[in-house]
């Protein structure tokens, strides 16, 4: 699996280090939303912590989602769905489609507030189906995060609200994202060698 490895873009230690940032900045605006409710009368019971709902898109942000909840020191439900756009050896997107049943997120999700959660943010379209089947069940709000997302114009002028790191438009593995469901399981982000990837190697 190392022979694999072209490049590695981002390692372990600055993946750690920016999951824990990321996870600061969503507790601030989460518990900085709650603060500001209106203020409760005497008699009233105190304000209510702030809670989430959080959507992790399997399986790319497995691993990322499982490190940052560990630094939310929020309460929270997790309702994963199931996603894939590159089937087996796809490295360009063949559109996202729902794998399985969404039976695992509740017919309604009134007043809650949600964090959608993915390992990569490319086309936007993953994102937007996902927003989509969420707004049809009333949300308070829904607010979208991704580990990674690629330097092209498709991606970068998708409305986010959390981004781990920009990256080069390149096809990338490790740290969940996999290629034909391979390498989820490499700490580094990195780069395969062409070879590896099927694609032609200049002669
Ligand atoms: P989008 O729908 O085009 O934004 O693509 C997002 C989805 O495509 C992610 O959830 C990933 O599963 C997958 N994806 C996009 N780029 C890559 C990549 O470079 N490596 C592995 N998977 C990728
Ligand atoms: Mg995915």
């Amino acid at each position: 699996m190392q022979n694999d490895i072209e490049r590695v873009l981002i390692n372990r230690g600055a993946i750690a280090d920016r999951v824990r940032a990321l996870a600061d900045e969503i507790t601030q605006d989460l518990c900085g939303s709650a603060a500001s409710l209106p203020a409760p009368s005497p008699e009233q019971d105190a304000p209510q912590p702030a809670r989430i709902t959080l959507v992790p898109i399997l399986t790319g942000s497995l691993i990322f989602v499982s490190d940052l909840i560990r630094h939310l020191p929020i309460q929270m439900q997790i309702h994963p769905v199931s996603i894939s756009s590159y089937p087996g050896t796809a490295t360009t997107s063949q559109g996202p489609k729902v794998c399985g049943d969404i039976d695992t997120l509740p017919d309604s999700l009134e007043g809650a507030d949600v964090l959608v959660i993915d390992d990569i943010l490319d086309s936007g379209n993953t994102l937007s189906l996902v927003t989509q089947l969420l707004e049809q069940r009333q949300p308070r709000s829904v607010r979208t995060c991704v580990m990674l997302r690629k330097q092209r114009l498709q991606a970068m002028s998708y409305p986010i609200d959390y981004v781990g790191f920009d990256i080069p438009d390149e096809f990338v593995v490790g740290y969940g994202l996999d290629y034909n469901g391979y390498y989820r399981n490499l700490p580094d982000i990195v780069t395969l060698r062409p070879e590896i990837l099927g694609l032609k190697t200049a002669t």
